[in-house]
């Protein structure tokens, strides 16, 4: 049988708890949670989410971690600061994920290096680090809840890079989930549609460029929707969701329809953004 996970007295790691998604995990297990661990670049917003979820449950034990988990140093500080932990945490939430509008030739070397580094590199390594911790054995289930997107689906021009790096994190999740399924270890991918948090203002490139998001309105989901039904997911023991009935219809048509069709939509789509873009 497939494990589920209780969200009831878990401690969690948060990645990416500053803002957006990773801060509505946070509020949202505070009502079960023992402990939360949350990092993510900026102390003074960390510390915001500390006090919001500390007044959600005054019982609540949270440790900070400011750092840059992009980094093998960043990724070293937030280990050494859990390896102190006792009870050590039992769920790792891989959620601190970006983006970069535009196209992949005229994108800055460093900002596409930075986004694998983070979306890909981070999630695996912090996986590979803290798993043999976090099981505890065959009484308290064990899991993991990855961040991932909608946009795994789809190869997706104006956001080329990042659509793969999602396709990697769904993919990831499901191997290692049957790699896991007699360990005790539940893992569940998220898969998220556009969804109002900061993940556009900080995708937007510093020169402005943007891509072409038109449509997105109708399928767009509330965060605290996306991570109720995420954490709905891990606690059944599901391997893929897909937050909002819009989304989840929306996943349902691209996996039926047929590559050639999707990919020759997308060109037009694409085309049709560039004209409006193009300087008269
Ligand atoms: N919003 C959407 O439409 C949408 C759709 C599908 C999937 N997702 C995924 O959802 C996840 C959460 O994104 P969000 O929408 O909540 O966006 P967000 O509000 O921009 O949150 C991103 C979080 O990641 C943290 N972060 C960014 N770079 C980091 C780094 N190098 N080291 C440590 N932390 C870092 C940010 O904190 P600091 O700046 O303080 O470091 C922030 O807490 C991402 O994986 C994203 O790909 C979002």
């Amino acid at each position: 049988m497939r494990p589920s996970f209780r969200l009831h007295h878990c401690t969690a790691i948060i990645t990416g708890a500053s803002s957006g998604l990773g801060a509505e995990f946070a509020r949202q297990l505070a009502p079960h949670a023992d402990g939360l661990v949350l990092t993510a670049r900026r102390a003074d917003a960390l510390e915001r989410v500390k006090d919001e979820v500390q007044s959600l449950n005054p019982d609540l034990k949270v440790i900070l971690c400011a750092c840059d988990i992009a980094s093998d140093a960043g990724r070293a500080q937030l280990l050494e600061v859990t390896t102190a932990l006792e009870p050590f945490p039992n769920l790792l939430i891989n959620n601190a994920g970006a983006g970069d509008y535009g196209t992949f030739a005229t994108s800055d070397e460093a900002r596409t290096r930075g986004q694998i580094d983070l979306n890909i590199t981070a999630l695996v390594m912090l996986t590979h680090a803290l798993l043999p911790r976090l099981q505890r054995g065959a009484g308290t289930p064990a899991g993991v809840l990855n961040v991932s997107s909608l946009a795994a689906m789809l190869p997706m021009p104006g956001l080329a890079v990042y659509a793969a790096t999602k396709s990697f994190v769904t993919s990831f999740s499901e191997a290692l989930r049957v790699e896991l399924s007699d360990a005790n270890v539940v893992v569940t991918a998220v898969c998220p549609g556009p969804t109002p948090t900061n993940f556009g203002r900080n995708a937007r490139r510093p020169d402005g460029t943007d891509t072409d998001r038109s449509g997105q309105g109708l399928i767009r989901v509330r965060p605290q929707t996306v991570v109720r039904q995420a954490l709905d997911a891990l606690s059944q023991g599901r391997a893929c969701v897909h937050p909002g009935v819009s989304v989840t219809l929306a996943s349902v048509l691209f996996r039926l329809m047929p590559r050639r069709m999707m990919r020759l939509l997308i060109e037009k789509r694409f085309r049709a953004g560039s004209r409006e873009r193009a300087p008269i």
